[in-house]
């Protein structure tokens, strides 16, 4: 199976929705005169919530090559839960994707494990590709070393999903983002294995040889290409160098 690569724009809490639709604008003519290949690599872009729509226009009347995600989502489908969104919106806004369980999120709204499956089947039930993300903190790493925290995450994660379904993991070391210290090309590799053995044994053979495994934390335009060249490192999810265009558009233009 050949996985096609995905470079993924996480903006978290940047760009408004007039600095959004200027610079996809941008983006998409510095690949274009790159002469980027889409279909070769994917490139997708998650904004805030209150930028999806404008965007989205924006990517349908200039039929933009790239894909367009949200950074959270709902477990829930509808009710009284003031201030979240539904899959089902995101679904009609043209949301391809949704990050799920970004450390963050983790971290700054007590999401655990079971939130996350939770919120993993809620995208699925309405055709959104859950981002999964996973991943250890420095002092998981030192007490546990570098998988066993992000491989007992995607475990609960995965509970329960159906096996047929398009899903991609992201492990993101928390030590590793907006710190400028990634993880080495072996350490990314060696977590990303482990999390596609995950998906073997949670959803089997197949999912685990289509799913795409990012690595994320401190990617940029000098270090993109030595993940690319690991075997299990389908990708990246990219946080600050997303919001620069010329730097997020050499990270797209890697091969
Ligand atoms: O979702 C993206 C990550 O949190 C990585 O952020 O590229 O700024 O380290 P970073």
């Amino acid at each position: 199976v050949t996985r096609t690569p995905l470079i993924a724009g996480n903006w978290k809490m940047n760009l408004d929705h007039l600095q959004a639709v200027a610079f996809v604008q941008k983006l998409h003519w510095t690949l274009k005169d790159a002469k980027f290949e889409a279909g070769a690599v994917e490139v997708a872009v998650f904004p805030p919530f209150t930028n999806i729509r404008s965007v989205q226009t924006l990517i349908d009347a200039d039929k933009i090559p790239f894909s367009l995600g949200a950074q959270d989502v709902s477990a829930h489908e509808s009710g009284a839960y003031t201030g979240e969104i539904s899959g089902l919106f995101l679904h009609k806004l043209k949301c391809g994707y949704v990050i799920i369980g970004h450390s963050e999120r983790r971290e700054y709204h007590n999401e655990t494990d079971e939130i996350v499956a939770a919120k993993v089947k809620a995208a699925i039930k309405h055709s959104l590709v859950p981002v999964i993300c996973v991943g250890e903190t420095a002092e998981d790493l030192e007490k546990h070393g570098a998988s066993a925290v992000p491989v007992a995450q995607l475990r609960v994660a995965l509970d329960g999903v159906d096996p047929k379904a398009d899903i991609v993991v992201a492990y993101e070391p928390v030590w590793a983002i907006g710190s400028g210290q990634a993880a080495t090309p072996t350490q990314a590799q060696d977590v990303c294995k482990a999390l596609r053995g995950v998906i073997a044994e949670t959803l089997g053979d197949e999912a685990a040889s289509r799913t795409r495994v990012l690595y994320g934390g401190s990617v940029k335009a000098n270090n993109i290409a030595s993940f690319m060249r690991e075997p299990d490192v389908d990708g990246a999810l990219v946080g600050g160098a997303s919001l620069v265009v010329d730097e997020f558009a050499a990270i797209a233009r890697f091969p």
